[in-house]
């Protein structure tokens, strides 16, 4: 496998190879774009333009004991292919310029430097009424748009999916899963505890997590939290598609509206993003809640955990919200 580098001459190599370089394009330099840890993702520089390459690899590129689907960039791909169709996410999402299927390396347009919604979790960002409504026209476009495909061209991703499903309906409400949770933040293991031993409560989530299972009508980005909403010059731009499905829009919303509780924005912003959705298309309230609460509980206590802010006592209460929410 050729193994993507921020070595200048070996992507220069590998471009030319690929036929992926304009006539008369020489690479100046490449560098590092962003932060990321799935994937291996490079910014290439040349005389006349700069774009992204990425790479999936076996495995995960910050842990690499991890095992990850090693082709999953292709499905990322598939889902520019199938958004670049429709002008209004078209507009949102980097244009796809190349695939390699072989060596799962994608080329995509540059949205140019910009920064991650990441700071709302240090709050150091509340999202406008503005901000809110560009997110909530995308996921609506993107879950009305597709609706029509016939079941055999719908991205299924299961391999994704269930890495996904066991980071956030499985492996954070295990008794003693080997995780110290007081490393995070002292206090949080006892506290995370109780949730652990709520039979109900884990119940509730093993039945959510086989609806995320279950294939449904609606296009998801599959991962539509603020690591994927990029803030460019031109305004907000959605990246990182890598766990897109066909399934219930419930739980993309639910993960959104999941993420603006994490990072405390205002209750008129929360409120605002689920009628704001409602008004535009028809979404399960009920559900969408319920898989909030699991998106703020697994981000608590699961691995996957967030740059927060949050002190022991507002992660808690935000625990208790959401076990209520999940039980009721
Ligand atoms: N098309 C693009 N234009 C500009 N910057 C980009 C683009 N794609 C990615 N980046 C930058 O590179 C970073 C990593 O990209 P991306 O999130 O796609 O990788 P990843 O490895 O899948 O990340 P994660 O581990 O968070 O899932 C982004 O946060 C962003 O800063
Ligand atoms: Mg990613």
């Amino acid at each position: 496998m050729y193994k993507l580098s921020l070595d200048s001459s070996s992507v220069a190599e590998f471009l030319l190879e690929k036929n992926w370089l304009f006539p008369q394009e020489a690479v100046k330099s490449t560098e590092v774009p962003g932060a990321g840890n799935m994937n291996f993702t490079i910014r290439v520089i040349t005389n006349q333009r700069s774009f992204i390459l990425k790479q999936s690899r076996p495995y995960v590129e910050k842990y690499p004991q991890v095992p990850a689907p090693a082709d999953r960039v292709l499905r990322e791909g598939e889902f520019y292919k199938l958004t670049a169709h429709i002008p209004a996410l078209a507009a949102r999402t980097p244009k796809l310029l190349g695939i390699d299927e072989e060596q799962s390396i994608l080329q995509l347009e540059d949205l140019g430097v910009g920064s991650d919604f990441t700071g709302m979790y240090a709050g150091k960002k509340n999202l406008t009424i503005e901000e809110v409504t560009e997110l909530v026209d995308f996921a609506v476009s993107l879950h009305d748009s597709f609706q029509d495909l016939p079941s055999e061209k719908r991205i299924t991703n299961r391999e994704m999916r269930k890495l996904n499903h066991e980071h956030i309906f499985h492996y954070p409400f295990v008794e003693e899963n080997g995780m110290n949770l007081d490393k995070v933040l002292p206090g949080l293991e006892k506290s995370a505890a109780v949730y652990r031993q709520d039979a109900m409560l884990k119940q509730r989530v093993e039945g959510l997590g086989e609806l995320y299972l279950a294939d449904g009508p609606c296009l998801l980005h599959g991962d539509y939290f603020p690591g994927s909403w990029l803030q460019t010059p031109q305004g907000i731009r959605i990246i990182d598609p890598e766990f897109c499905f066909f399934g219930s829009r419930e739980f993309e919303l639910g993960v959104m509206l999941g993420h603006l509780q994490l990072s405390a924005q205002p209750k008129e912003i929360q409120d605002y993003a689920l009628a704001y959705y409602l008004q535009k298309s028809g979404v399960d309230q009920v559900l969408v809640k319920k898989f909030a609460a699991v998106e703020v509980l697994r981000r608590l206590i699961g691995l996957a955990q967030l740059p927060l802010s949050l002190n022991i006592q507002e992660r808690i209460s935000l625990m208790q919200k959401a076990s209520l929410t999940l039980t009721s």
